[in-house]
């Protein structure tokens, strides 16, 4: 199957099961529940979840076993774009061609809605082990604790990140934010993957080596495209980085040399899964697309 025939159908499979696990209950908190609608389905690209069934895929078919943690991953990461949009983060007023959750909606709303979708996101899991059997709880609380903790890294990297705007900054602390703030949620996602299909540490490591570059690349992308990208494609304002006077791979390199550098960590990552042949093909392809996005 061609890679964006193959993209779509795991889109596709991601969007019907985050339905399914959206809250749809009536007053009083019928307008919160919409909020968290809102944002969930408003047309993200899935790279999340999707590098959970691709990996999983290396090593195991029956992907219906991470869709739990793939709903949950993409419940954390909206979370993490609602709360980055708000006036006290990144005051952006787009995302997905849309008006962001707090201007739709109100800020307290906003605010709600993100904290409503972190704690989801721990409910679909905690209901996922409560009907796993002992067999299957061993790799799952690893995986619930390492989730719990790039989560974690995530935050961290968004305080940082707004921490530093203005400032000078060394190539070592920018590295550190992307590969928390954004970096930490992709390498996660490798490793449920992998975990959950029980993949031994070689095979854990080697992903975890290509979701770490992906990770990286997918941030530098984006500061790319706060920089030259089309804000129709783009669903989201381009030049607010530069606005915020953000601490970016483009403000330290500039355009050609944070192109460089995205370059050289995809081919690094494409080389990282090499060895699994066609199986991971479609993990390469992904990472050439994370490269090549538009959006
Ligand atoms: C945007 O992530 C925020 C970053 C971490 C860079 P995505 O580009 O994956 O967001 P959507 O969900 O596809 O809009
Ligand atoms: C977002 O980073 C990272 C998280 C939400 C964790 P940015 O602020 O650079 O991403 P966009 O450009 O708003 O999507
Ligand atoms: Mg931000
Ligand atoms: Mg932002």
């Amino acid at each position: 199957m061609e890679f964006k025939e193959q993209l779509k159908k795991y889109q596709e499979i991601i969007n019907r099961e985050l339905d399914k696990y959206l809250r749809k209950d009536e007053v009083p908190e019928k307008i919160l529940n919409n909020s968290m609608e809102y944002s969930l389905m408003a047309g993200g690209k899935r790279i999340r979840p999707i590098l959970i069934m691709a990996t999983y895929k290396i090593f195991k078919n029956d992907i219906e076993n991470c869709i739990p943690y793939a709903v949950a991953i993409e419940m954390i990461h909206n979370f993490s774009l609602i709360h980055d949009d708000l006036p006290g983060i990144d005051n952006d007023d787009f995302r997905h061609g849309k008006p962001t959750n707090h201007k739709q909606f109100n800020e307290a709303t906003a605010i709600l809605a993100g904290d409503g979708l972190l704690n989801q996101a721990y409910i679909v899991i905690s209901e996922d082990l409560k009907q796993s059997n002992k067999q299957e709880l061993e790799s799952k609380i690893n995986v619930f604790n390492e989730f719990s903790h790039a989560v974690d890294r995530m935050i961290i990297g968004e305080y940082v990140d707004t921490e530093y705007e203005g400032k000078k900054i060394s190539n070592e602390y920018l590295e550190y934010i992307h590969k928390n703030k954004t970096g930490a949620l992709l390498r996660l996602c490798a490793r449920i993957g992998a975990m959950i299909a029980n993949a031994n540490n070689e095979d854990l490591n080697r992903v975890t080596s290509y979701a770490e570059k992906i990770g990286l690349a997918f941030q530098v992308k984006d500061d790319i495209l706060s920089e030259e990208g089309n804000e129709k494609i783009l669903g989201k304002p381009v030049g607010n980085d530069k606005k915020l006077k953000k601490c970016t791979y483009v403000s330290k390199y500039g355009l050609e040399g944070a192109k460089e550098i995205l370059e050289k960590i995809t081919k690094e990552a494409i080389e990282e899964i090499n060895i699994y042949g066609k199986d991971a093909e479609f993990l390469k392809q992904l990472a050439i697309y994370i490269k090549d996005r538009n959006k």
